[in-house]
């Protein structure tokens, strides 16, 4: 202890130098690049370096491919996108660097809401410093199609089909979205949430209950997502979420079920989100806020120059102005309390107003398709399951939620 808290003394302490440090994300979309814009300007502007390691790809799946790689060969970089479960099972591993020294110096852990303190810390170790929070049920909609076509939006998965099938009838995809498991999982976590509710939701993934998940409930859930089916665009092999977005954005498609990481594309595009493209929570989930906590840990490094770069990264992400610039641009919310609001787009302050609530009454959910419910690789499991179930139209809901439980089960 006394070893630790020198340290940290010492490398508050250590002259102003230029810092260098390599970032993995897979921060790579239209908005997603210009957000990353705003973190490496800010970091360069103090004089630092910033070494680039983006991997292609929505979900963090390459990314956290190459990173096995490079931490096996010994070599992972000074920081890295990790959030949720894979972050715990690196710092489990023993790779990251263990920031509470840190935080108990600099007093950041009373500015964090309580579910980002919890989330980031395991064992009295903070492993990671957040970025932003996202908020991942929502329904985006293109407000013209809307009007042109005379239709209200959904507030639930009743009205949803309703309201797709009125644009299938006039030749309109009524759903943006791809094949990518990660992206199906979405949807599937918010029919969730919408058909099943809170209780349904807790029940499934976070305690991994076998009645639930094999249970009429989930039966029912499983046959609404895969009445989704027959909603996505035609080409919807390989459609990345931002190409989705931007056929969301362009007329190509009324709807897109997604997390606020949309928001980011939208600005990018120059479209104001909440105007032309409406927000709202996605069917029957409103009240409800499954979040996303996007945070960036600190691999283990012996060099002091590089633990010195890590710790001048930490305390500028953990800034207000930082958390300000960036989450404008990337869609999501500060991480730390009484974030100010005032120049964010509508979405955002919905958002917030919503997490407050949902912080108090007990109404915010873990995301499971965002790795933040479930071990990496019951996750995984689940994703697999639900892939399969929804792109075979011959699928057997009952058969899926004894598959989906055997799967949850297995990788216990
Ligand atoms: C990340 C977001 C990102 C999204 C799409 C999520 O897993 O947490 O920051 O924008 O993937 O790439």
């Amino acid at each position: 202890m006394k070893w630790l808290s020198f340290s940290v003394i010492a490398l508050l302490s250590l002259p102003v130098s230029a810092s260098q440090v390599e970032v993995l994300h897979w921060w790579t979309s239209g908005g997603e690049a210009n957000a990353v814009e705003v973190l490496k300007s800010e970091w360069t502007e103090q004089g630092n370096q910033w070494n680039d390691f983006a991997v292609q790809g929505g979900g963090g799946k390459s990314a956290m491919t190459v990173l096995k790689s490079r931490a096996l060969a010994a070599n992972p970089p000074e920081a890295a996108h990790l959030k949720g479960y894979e972050l715990r099972e690196w710092a489990g591993l023993g790779f990251l660097r263990d920031l509470s020294p840190m935080a108990e110096h600099l007093g950041w852990y009373t500015k964090m809401p309580a579910m980002v303190r919890e989330t980031l810390s395991q064992n009295g170790a903070l492993m990671a410093v957040p970025t932003g929070i996202h908020r991942v049920n929502w329904l985006w909609l293109n407000r013209k199609l809307f009007d042109e076509q005379g239709l209200t939006p959904p507030t639930d998965w009743n009205q949803f089909v309703a309201v797709a099938e009125r644009l299938k009838a006039h030749n309109i995809t009524p759903l943006a979205i791809g094949n990518e498991p990660w992206q199906l999982a979405v949807l599937f976590e918010t029919v969730a949430l919408g058909e099943g509710g809170k209780e349904f939701y807790r029940k499934a993934f976070l305690e991994q209950d076998s009645a639930t998940l094999t249970g009429p409930d989930m039966v029912r859930v499983l046959t609404r997502f895969q009445q989704l089916r027959a909603y996505v665009p035609q080409k919807y092999a390989g459609l990345k979420w931002h190409q989705a977005t931007n056929l969301l954005e362009s007329g190509g498609a009324a709807m897109q079920v997604m997390g606020d990481w949309v928001k980011g594309e939208l600005s990018a595009g120059n479209y104001r989100p909440g105007e032309v493209i409406a927000c709202l929570p996605s069917p029957g989930s409103a009240g409800l806020f499954s979040y996303n906590l996007d945070s960036i840990a600190m691999f283990k490094q012996r060099d002091p120059a590089q633990l010195q770069a890590q710790g001048d990264l930490a305390q500028l992400l953990m800034t207000p102005k930082f958390q300000e610039a960036f989450n404008r641009v990337k869609g999501s919310i500060p991480a730390l309390t009484n974030p100010d609001m005032s120049k964010f787009d509508r979405c955002a302050v919905h958002s917030y107003q919503d997490f407050l609530l949902a912080e108090k009454q007990g109404n915010l959910l873990p995301s499971m398709a965002e790795g933040m419910a479930t071990p990496t690789n019951m996750r995984q499991a689940i994703l697999d399951v639900l892939s399969n179930f929804f792109n075979d139209p011959n699928a057997n809901p009952e058969q899926t939620a004894l598959r989906l439980e055997r799967a949850m089960r297995s990788t216990r």
